[in-house]
This record gives structure tokens, sequence and C-alpha cells, in this order.
């Protein structure tokens, strides 16, 4: 079986990766910053890791010299990025090209986890279309997938949007999580209604990397949901879904909510090529939410 070293594994994306792959068989080294945050289980070695380390890097690196890389660490709310665009570089370009270094000597395939940010209004978005980042976060993200399409590796970009899906503790919870807390304790919100987005459920993007991994699949994918939808209208869907009360739900505006950062209104990327090279099959947002809190569900 191929060894995957994936970075960010106390992230999001990284806990539920490193999972979905060790329980496929894989051989995972799940390298993350500080002590491990994913539930514990014999089926993955942890390396703790600091990407801003050049030389840690390659000393683990050429330790391990696994098959593939696959890169989901970053520095990831635009709004920190923003606020301190030397750290933001340092996180989310440097420590790029510190792997894509170390990882030169033994070729592994380098998948990179790239973000809708890198694009500007007028989505959805296809793979062709012209980069436009609006804010550094997306500059960020797209200054790194310049390293990895230079950097000589047989590479794969993935771009997903808006992921959501299973969350415990020791993870950051995803929007839907925020919206089911609140209305569970009775408590309004206000949510846009003027942004689009096609959020992406967090297993369909582990299972098309694996399918990116066994088609050996180069090149750039878009790994997101098949719904273009707005906040309000997931919120509102995660209401229904949960049998909450839908009226604590105010719609409301971007310019009610000045943000520092700037976000495309209309977002989203299309998946019709990971469809068709991949198998990519994406679920609908409202099954998406029953996947998510599968507890709620049970008999
Ligand atoms: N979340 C989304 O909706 C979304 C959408 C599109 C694209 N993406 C991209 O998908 C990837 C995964 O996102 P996510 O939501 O899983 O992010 P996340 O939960 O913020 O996880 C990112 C992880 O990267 C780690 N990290 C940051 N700098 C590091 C460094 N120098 N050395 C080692 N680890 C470092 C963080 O460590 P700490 O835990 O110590 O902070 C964190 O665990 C990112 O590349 C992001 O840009 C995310």
């Amino acid at each position: 079986m191929k060894t995957v070293f994936i970075t960010g594994a106390n992230g999001f994306l990284g806990q539920h990766l490193t999972l979905y792959l060790a329980a496929k068989g894989y051989i995972v080294i799940a390298s993350g910053r500080g002590r491990c945050r994913i539930p514990l289980s014999k089926k993955f070695e942890y390396a703790e890791l600091d990407l801003t380390d050049k030389d840690a890097v390659y000393q683990c690196l050429q330790s391990h010299q696994p098959d593939i890389i696959i890169h989901t660490a970053a520095m990831s709310k635009p709004d920190e990025c923003n606020n301190n665009k030397k750290l933001c570089l340092v996180n989310n370009v440097d420590a790029t090209e510190n792997l894509l270094s170390a990882a030169r000597s033994f070729s592994p395939h380098f998948i990179y986890t790239s973000t809708d940010f890198i694009f500007g209004e007028n989505g959805p978005h296809s793979e062709e279309d012209q980069p436009e980042p609006l804010n550094f976060y997306g500059e960020s993200k797209l200054m790194a997938e310049a390293l990895v399409k230079k950097s000589g590796l047989n590479y794969s970009i993935v771009r997903p949007v808006f992921m959501y899906g299973a969350a415990w503790e020791g993870m950051r919870p995803s929007f839907l999580h925020w919206v089911k807390n609140h209305l569970e304790q009775h408590k309004p919100i206000k949510v846009v209604n003027d942004q689009w987005r096609t959020p992406s459920f967090v297993q369909d993007i582990c299972k098309g990397i694996e399918s990116i991994i066994l088609y050996s699949a180069a090149g750039d994918f878009h790994l997101a949901g098949k719904d273009i939808i707005s906040p309000y209208q997931m919120a509102v869907l995660v209401a229904d879904v949960l049998k909450l009360d839908r009226s604590l739900i105010e719609m409301v505006n971007s310019e009610s909510f000045p943000e520092p950062v700037k976000r495309s209104k209309r977002s989203g990327l299309k998946i019709d090529k990971a469809i068709r090279v991949l198998g990519y099959a994406a679920v609908s947002f409202e099954e998406g939410i029953r996947l998510t809190f599968p507890e709620q569900f049970k008999a």
C-alpha cells in the first residue's frame, strides 16, 4: 500500500483525510503543528512538524519518503491573513516551498489544497478560468499554486469551497454547526443572501482526493458541491432538515456586514471536470446536512 504524508493533519480537512485514508488501508503519516488533535487510532502515525522550519521539514520527509504528499496546511482564515500578511506568506508560501524542495529528491505525487478564493467574481468557475484573487489569502494561495506548478514534481491542485462536515473536539466547527447551535439555543441569527457558493462536503473531498491518487490524475481539480446556494439558504435548509425554528434566521445582505476582507459575491466552482475525469460524485447540500449530523437521524 502507498505511503501518504498529510500536512495540516490537525485541521478540519486534515483530520477527515487522515482518518479516511487510514481506514482505506493507506500508510498515513499525519503531520501537524503541536500535539496530535486527531482522535487516537493505531491506524496512522503522527509527526509533529512546523512547516516553516525548513531543516525539520527536510529531515522529516527524508525519513519517510512518502509516495504521496497531501499539503492541506495553511493559514486559512482570510481576515487573519489580511491582518498579518508577513505571517501569511511564511505559512502559506514559504512552507509550501520548504515541502517542495525537500520532496524533489524522491519525487512524490504532490497534491496541494488550494481554494476558490484564487478566483474573483462571476462564479461558478471552471479550472480554465483566469485567477483574480480579491484578498491577500487568495493571493497567497495562488502564489503557492505557482510554486507547485513550477516544482517539476508530478502535481495535482485541489480546490474546495466553503467546506463543511462532521466536527469533533479539537476541530474548528463549520458554519452548519454555528447555525445549529444558535437555533437550538433559540438565538436569532443574521445571514447574508447575496453571496453564492457551492459548499463542499468534506467526505466528498476525501473521496475525490483518493480518486486523484488511484488514477494518478495530474492537474487542477475543483472538488465542490453541486448546489449553488447562498449562506441564508444554507441556514434555512439546516433549520428545516434538523427541524429547528427557521423564523430565527434573518435574511440580510453583505452591506449590513462590513467585512475587513473583500469576498466575491458570486463565487463557487464547477465540478464537471472532476465528474468526467475522476468519477467524482458530490452529495446534495441537503444530504450533506444529514451526513454532518448523523446522530440526529438515528431511529
Ligand atoms: N475551510 C474551507 O472552507 C476551505 C475552502 C477552500 C479551501 N480551503 C483550503 O483547504 C485547506 C484545509 O483547510 P481547513 O479548513 O482544514 O483549514 P484549518 O482547519 O485551518 O487547518 C489548517 C491546518 O494547518 C495548520 N498549519 C498552519 N500553518 C502551519 C505550519 N506552519 N506548520 C504546520 N501546520 C500548519 C494549522 O495548524 P494549527 O492547528 O496549529 O493552527 C491547521 O491545523 C487549506 O489549505 C485551505 O486553504 C479551505
